[in-house]
């Protein structure tokens, strides 16, 4: 990503204060979206960085992670994988349930939909706590395949998120545009 993409797409997140709850920031990527300049650059990045990993499948995370991810999968010209959360899949699932600060949480995918010899490509738009990615590395894991790499839009490096996923990623990159 060229210093005037990375500036691009930053000046197309929003920063809303106080949401969803008091003291927490959100990062509003709508304004990326609804920029086509943005989204094209920011999909561009991510089909390059699909070929960097020799990835074979794209697995987004829902929700916000299936719109990034989406395009991707089209251009590399790859298959798209749903990671959802629990109980939305029809089909037979492999299920794994993660740590929320509050709670536990759980993400599904589809069994068939990855398998041995898959070279599998994460796909979402804020990696915060690292709970979801590593889930979902797991997941991909379980099910026989290959962690290509993950790759998110932000990361929030306030937070311990990179050093929760190293040991999952084994080795695997891990990039945060
Ligand atoms: C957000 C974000 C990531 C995840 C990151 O999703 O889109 O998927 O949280 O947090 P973590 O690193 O602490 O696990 P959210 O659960 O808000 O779902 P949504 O995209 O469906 O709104």
């Amino acid at each position: 990503l060229s210093e005037d993409g990375r500036a691009l797409l930053l000046s197309r997140i929003k920063d809303v204060p106080d949401y969803p709850k008091p003291g927490v920031m959100f990062k509003d990527i709508t304004p990326l979206l609804a920029d086509p300049k943005a989204f094209a650059a920011l999909t561009e990045t991510l089909v390059e960085l699909a070929g960097q990993y020799g990835a074979t499948k794209i697995v987004g995370l829902e929700a916000r992670g299936f719109i990034l991810a989406a395009p991707v999968a089209v251009q590399a010209g790859i298959g798209f994988v749903p990671v959802r959360k629990a109980g939305k899949l029809p089909g037979a699932t492999l299920a794994q349930s993660y740590e929320l600060e509050y709670g536990t949480a759980e993400i599904e995918v589809h069994a068939e939909d990855l398998a041995a010899g898959d070279r599998v490509m994460v796909i979402d738009d804020v990696l915060a706590t690292g709970g979801t990615a590593e889930a979902s590395l797991s997941l991909i894991r379980r099910a026989g395949a290959e962690v290509a790499g993950v790759a998110v839009l932000m990361e929030l490096s306030f937070l311990p998120g990179r050093a929760k996923l190293a040991a999952s990623l084994a080795g695997a990159p891990l990039d945060a545009l």
